[in-house]
């Protein structure tokens, strides 16, 4: 630096005032040591403050955040969903959402009402391909009597007024079957498609056992069981990706 600086000055035709102005406030002038050993120590003390806060943050993180209770870990940690329903925490099964019981006409929030599963199902549970292919167009039997004689249509159930058939509806066998074949796929499509919820039923292993059992039994579609009714609710929908 030292040389290189001399030999500028001595170069003819670059005595400018400028560059009389540089060397003047020093800027061209070789540091000294005690200037030098201030800009190291500056320079020390950022790095070592910078230490500190990276080592302080890590203690809070071990400390605290890793140990967070899971109701405040759920609140945290969205799962991957990022809707309006709150995210609820079960000690066996995780964090999941769950569509909150409304007074009808309202509907729940992020929800929406599944024929074949039986009720209001949070949104990232719902399959609507699945429901559009399997009910749309449909009038599947629902009986609010043992022998079929008062029909609810279809139509009349999907617009979610639970209250109204609180007790549960008989069924065709041919709603029974499908039921079976819909939560099936609908378990199946969202696991190959990496979806982040997992339908309440999904997870019940007996009434998906229940279910290979019935469709692999044959009968007349129009049967209706008599211990069988299709009981409605506000469904839950388990988080996380499996
Ligand atoms: C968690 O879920 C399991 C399985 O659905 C259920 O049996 C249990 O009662 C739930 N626990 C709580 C605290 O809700
Ligand atoms: C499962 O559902 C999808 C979408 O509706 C459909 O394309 C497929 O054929 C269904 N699978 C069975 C076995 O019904
Ligand atoms: C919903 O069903 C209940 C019970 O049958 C009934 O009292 C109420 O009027 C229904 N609500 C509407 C808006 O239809």
């Amino acid at each position: 630096m030292h040389p290189t600086d001399d030999s500028d000055f001595e170069k003819p035709g670059r005595s400018s005032m400028e560059e009389y102005a540089g060397l003047i406030t020093g800027e061209n002038l070789p540091r000294s040591p005690r200037g030098i050993r201030a800009h190291l120590s500056k320079c020390a003390g950022i790095a070592a403050g910078l230490t500190i806060s990276l080592l302080l943050t890590l203690c809070i993180y071990l400390l605290l955040l890793r140990n967070l209770p899971v109701e405040v870990q759920t609140l945290v940690e969205d799962y991957g969903y990022t809707g309006p329903l709150p995210i609820q925490y079960n000690d066996t099964r995780g964090p999941y959402i769950e569509c909150p019981e409304v007074p009808f006409p309202a509907h729940p929030p992020d929800c929406t009402f599944d024929l074949l599963a039986n009720g209001w199902v949070p949104n990232p549970c719902f399959d609507a391909e699945l429901h559009h292919d399997m009910v749309d167009g449909h009038d599947y039997g629902f009986f609010r009597d043992r022998w079929g004689k008062d029909k609810l249509h279809q139509d009349v159930i999907l617009r979610g007024n639970i209250s109204d058939f609180a007790t549960g509806l008989w069924v065709h066998f041919h709603e029974h079957v499908d039921h079976c074949w819909y939560l099936l796929n609908g378990s199946v499509r969202a696991t190959a498609m990496q979806s982040i919820g997992r339908l309440d039923v999904w997870v019940d292993e007996e009434h998906m056992q229940h279910c290979f059992g019935l469709i692999k039994k044959k009968g007349d579609p129009t049967f209706i069981d008599y211990h069988v009714k299709a009981l409605f609710w506000h469904h839950r929908c388990y988080l996380g990706r499996v």
